[in-house]
């Protein structure tokens, strides 16, 4: 096994949303690999680099710099949105230097159906999902009814199991839709054309990486969505079906958790979620109109407006312990430009105490108060003003946005190893070159 420090993880801490692509984008310059292991196109990681703007649902980071991208077992599958993103990139002549991993599972237009279906359905228990069938998938892998990628480049193996998976799917969708219905054959037919137009990616994907990594390749693992949305530790039921964090890695992989090296998390400055679900420290006022159009918070995939708060470092905290992060990258620290004062919750309240650990069950966290910290806030700065702070280093920023980043690490125990003040790939300050 390699001794090489060549693994890196880059963990979204919150709901999501938090610069996962543009971050990754920043490490995939000095890697060989960049890896997604959980989700699929639910996400929406955006990257800013050389004038183009990218926006990827599938497709690792790693993409715009031509690297080696591998979706792994853990990843849900949309053929048709990953062959139009493989599309987009070589109209933009890119080389797409794609695996995809033989053992993912694969999304149904049935999926879709039935996610926004059950959403109807589940009323104050709904999620707010982007309606990507990515439950559904999950469910059916679980359920072990699920099509696999192996399968879909198979057709004589697809028939028999999509005839299966299509009648009891079918049989559901009607308990909701007496009226439903829908041709196998065409859903065959398409789905048999996307296996023979992917064919040629598909691998075993956790073989190919543990030999990279042991032969020495810098690999990015590219988390989707947010340690608080994972099903296992996030806020249940208000969340997504895999394991959006460190902890998916392996099982998403097939990489051992002791290859995995540098456990990075990534935070905004302030908090975004979008869908549903409690949010201690949701704002609703102006201060949070203000937020959202600074940091140009619409969802990537849906374009639903994102809900903003303060930055909660009581479930950052959560994160870190569950996730063993070694360092954090703040991002968006622009974004909260002009507004005064800004706040951090460092613990929450209930029945007159302050808790210790953050509690998880959202029937709980529904009665808790968060508790607050004010520093002063940092006046606006235009684009270019910003960019020039980026090239100029940590001492050219704002006194009081240092104060604020040096709050953070304090209150979180954990040093920064970069912070982020704007989308571009440039607008990045390091701060820690330990890495890689
Ligand atoms: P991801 O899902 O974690 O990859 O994040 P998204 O791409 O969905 O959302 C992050 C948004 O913030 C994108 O529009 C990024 O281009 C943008 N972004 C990332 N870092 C910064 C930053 O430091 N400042 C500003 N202003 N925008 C940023
Ligand atoms: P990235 O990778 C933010 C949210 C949805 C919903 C819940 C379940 O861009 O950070 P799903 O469709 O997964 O069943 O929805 O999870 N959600 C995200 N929120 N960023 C994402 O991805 C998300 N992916 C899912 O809004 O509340
Ligand atoms: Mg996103």
């Amino acid at each position: 096994m390699s001794d090489i420090n060549n693994t890196i993880a880059l963990i979204g801490l919150s709901w999501g949303d938090e610069g996962k692509g543009k971050m990754t984008d920043y490490f995939a310059q000095k890697a060989d690999i960049v890896v997604r292991y959980n989700g699929g196109s639910n996400a929406g990681h955006t990257i800013n680099a050389n004038g183009i703007k990218y926006k990827f649902k599938l497709i690792p980071s790693g993409a715009p710099l031509e690297k080696e991208v591998i979706i792994a077992n853990g990843c849900v599958i949309d053929p048709k949105i990953l062959l139009e993103e493989i599309e987009n990139l070589k109209n933009l002549n890119k080389k797409v230097n794609l695996k995809l991993s033989s053992t993912a599972h694969v999304i149904f237009p049935f999926h879709k159906t039935l996610d926004g279906l059950e959403e109807t359905s589940k009323g104050e228990y709904r999620a707010g999902t982007t309606k990507k069938g990515i439950g559904p998938t999950y469910s059916d892998k679980v359920a072990r009814w699920g099509i696999r990628v192996f399968d879909l480049i198979h057709p004589d193996v697809l028939k028999p199991k999509l005839e299966r998976l299509f009648k009891i799917r079918k049989e559901l969708i009607r308990v909701y839709d007496p009226n439903w219905d829908a041709d196998f054959e065409s859903i065959y037919n398409e789905y048999k054309s996307y296996g023979e137009q992917l064919k040629s990616y598909v691998i075993d994907t956790a073989y190919y990486l543990n030999k990279a990594i042991d032969s020495g390749k810098k690999v990015v693992f590219e988390a989707a969505q947010g340690n608080l949305l994972g099903i296992d530790h996030g806020m249940y039921p208000f969340g997504t079906s895999s394991n959006a964090n460190a902890l998916g890695i392996s099982a998403g992989t097939g990489i051992p958790p002791k290859k995995i090296k540098n456990m990075i998390g990534i935070i905004k400055a302030y908090t975004s979620r979008v869908g549903e679900g409690k949010f201690p420290t949701e704002l609703t006022n102006r201060t949070a109109e203000k937020i959202r159009e600074q940091g140009h918070e619409y969802g990537t995939v849906t374009g639903r407006p994102r809900r903003v708060g303060w930055i909660d470092l009581f479930n950052i905290k959560y994160g870190i312990m569950i996730n063993g992060i070694d360092k954090i990258i703040i991002t968006l620290l622009d974004a909260l430009q002009g507004v005064n004062p800004v706040k951090i919750c460092t613990t929450y309240e209930l029945e007159g105490k302050n808790l210790e650990s953050w509690p998880i069950q959202h029937e709980i966290i529904e009665k808790c108060v968060p508790i607050y910290k004010e520093f002063k806030g940092w006046d606006e700065r235009t684009r270019e003003e910003w960019s020039e702070i980026a090239r100029e280093g940590y001492d050219a920023l704002p006194d009081n946005l240092k104060i604020y980043i040096e709050a953070i690490q304090e209150e979180l125990k954990t040093d920064a190893a970069m912070i982020s003040i704007g989308p571009d790939r440039d607008e990045t300050i390091v701060l820690d070159n330990v890495l890689f």
